[in-house]
């Protein structure tokens, strides 16, 4: 017995080196790991060349600058990666460039600084026209931000980026902000995305941001905030064209994926619709809010949008339509089938009354269309209510399509399952039995199916090219 503990350290001390010397930030410490990236890069640096320090305490705000400055130099030879090896690396907002891959390993944290004054201010995002958090029209800087680029890759082999958002959370509560809080990840008018193999905790508010943006890869990525905090949306896909979110891990304390395209009349000018989504294999506990949430913010349009392969666990709902009066545009052809729910407020949720708006401009005449909405195959357990389908007086949602369901409640459900106003649509074996708007369909005395499409969106023949540290 003490001979085999007398082994255990002795193998103990000699494994611990590698670890230690791996601590060091020398190239042979890390250049073994291989990963999927959308292009590879000629260049190679480590956050230590520009004076970083990994000790949690000191500021590399300006190491990151400085190597993002020198870095993009070279996005037209190659371009860089930039390696975050392990330490706790503090640091404030910084912007990417092209062409260009940001590595943080296992064991490495980017921690965000608590001083406001390491986050520049930024105007509103055009199809906004304030500021989201409802204070004023600036808005902090995002942690990690781009605009106008091309060809970024986030990822890792699970790093990690803390928001250390308690500072920014206890803030807003106390409603002590004049500018929007920072999100941690966001990229405006960008292309050929990816962020990867990361774990995000505690972002100031939402998490992943793209916005503007052309093909979006986000994958196996995990999320974490407390459920109780305000506006920590895992991901925003936000007036984007071909965007993939797959197997992905989300704890929050808001909508795990909100789906967005600007806001009121802002949005109605700037309109850019999101449009061609793919969202799989997602698991989501968000007690409070949306497994995905579609709006609120929806004034520039949100179009095919597919969701399959999707896990929810105490949420408050699955898909969630959110839109009102003055919105505008549409939600339209949205797919969603294969959830697997336990204890859910709701099932189905549909708002048309979410009467938030940036100010007094918006044009009440500008209804929101909603229409062609499938949901099938679908089971939930534990469910207090399992519809608030709610459309606006005269511009009803249309179109809704509900099949193969099964739903079963909870010890104290409400006594009225479905609550449908100005909706219309069908349903085929639905448990339990839908509203009156939403009769049992069958075609030719046969059961229905509702469709989900088969074809792909273009991100999702992508095929990832195999890099190295
Ligand atoms: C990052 O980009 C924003 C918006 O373009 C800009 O205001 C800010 O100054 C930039 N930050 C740095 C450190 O260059
Ligand atoms: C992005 O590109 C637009 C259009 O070319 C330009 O007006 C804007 O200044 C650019 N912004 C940044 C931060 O590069
Ligand atoms: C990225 O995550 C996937 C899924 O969890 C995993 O299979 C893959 O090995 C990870 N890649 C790296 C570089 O860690
Ligand atoms: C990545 O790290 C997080 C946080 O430590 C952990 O919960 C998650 O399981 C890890 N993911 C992978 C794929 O190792
Ligand atoms: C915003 O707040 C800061 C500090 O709290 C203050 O100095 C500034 O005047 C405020 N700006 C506006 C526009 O209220
Ligand atoms: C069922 O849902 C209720 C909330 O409605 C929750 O308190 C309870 O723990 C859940 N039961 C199970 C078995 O998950
Ligand atoms: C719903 O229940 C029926 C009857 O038990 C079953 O045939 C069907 O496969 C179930 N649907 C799902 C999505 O599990
Ligand atoms: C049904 O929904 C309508 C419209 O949202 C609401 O006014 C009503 O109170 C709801 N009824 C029940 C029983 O939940
Ligand atoms: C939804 O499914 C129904 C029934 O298969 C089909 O008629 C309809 O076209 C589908 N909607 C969309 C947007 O594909």
């Amino acid at each position: 017995m003490i001979r085999l503990v007398f082994g255990i350290l002795v193998l103990f001390a000699i494994f611990r080196f590698p670890t230690i010397e791996s601590r060091s930030h020398h190239p042979s410490a890390y250049s073994g790991i291989e990963f999927p990236a959308l292009n590879c890069r000629k260049h190679k640096a480590v956050i230590t060349d520009f004076g970083g320090v990994g000790d949690g305490k000191t500021s590399n705000t300006k190491a990151f600058r400085t190597a993002l400055s020198k870095l993009s130099d070279l996005a037209s030879d190659g371009g860089a990666q930039l390696v975050v090896p392990p330490g706790k690396w503090l640091t404030g907002s910084f912007n990417l460039t092209s062409h260009f891959t940001l590595f943080i390993q296992k064991g490495a944290t980017i921690l965000a600084s608590q001083d406001e004054s390491e986050w520049p201010v930024v105007a509103p995002l055009p199809s906004y026209g304030k500021g989201r958090d409802g204070t004023g029209t600036g808005r902090f800087n995002s942690l990690i931000s781009g605009t106008n680029l091309t060809d970024v890759v986030i990822t890792g082999n699970n790093g990690t980026i803390n928001g250390q958002g308690q500072y920014w959370w206890d803030k807003f509560k106390k409603k002590q902000f004049n500018l929007t809080r920072p999100y941690m990840i966001e990229l405006l008018f960008s292309q050929n995305i990816q962020i990867s193999n990361i774990t995000l905790v505690d972002s100031p508010s939402w998490h992943i941001h793209p916005v503007y943006c052309n093909n979006v890869i986000v994958k196996s990525i995990t999320i974490i905030a407390p459920v109780d905090v305000p506006n920590t949306d895992g991901i925003n896909p936000d007036s984007c064209t071909n965007t993939l979110i797959e197997d992905c891990y989300i704890v929050s304390g808001d909508d795990c994926i909100a789906v967005k395209s600007g806001w009121d009349e802002y949005g109605i000018k700037f309109g850019m619709p999101t449009q061609q989504l793919s969202i799989r294999r997602l698991t989501c506990i968000s007690p409070k809010s949306a497994g995905v949430a579609l709006g609120s913010e929806m004034s520039g349009g949100i179009k095919d949008v597919r969701i399959e392969d999707v896990t929810l666990i105490n949420t408050e709902s699955s898909v969630r339509i959110k839109t009102a009066a003055g919105r505008g545009a549409y939600v339209k052809d949205i797919y969603a089938r294969r959830f697997t729910m336990k204890t859910m407020k709701y099932v189905f949720w549909m708002s048309g009354n979410y009467n938030q708006h940036p100010d007094e401009g918006y044009d009440p005449k500008a209804l929101p269309e909603v229409s062609n909405i499938n949901f099938s195959d679908m089971t939930a357990e534990n469910v207090t209510m399992s519809a608030s389908l709610a459309g606006i007086d005269k511009d009803p949602f249309t179109g809704i399509c509900i099949s193969n369901v099964n739903i079963t409640l909870s010890a104290k459900p409400k006594e009225v399952q479905w609550n449908c106003t100005d909706v219309a649509g069908v349903t085929s074996r639905v448990k339990p039995e839908p509203c009156s708007l939403l009769p049992e369909k069958k075609t030719e005395g046969k059961n229905m199916d509702c469709m989900f499409p088969s074809d792909l969106i273009p991100i999702e023949s992508v095929v990832l090219k195999k890099c190295s540290l």
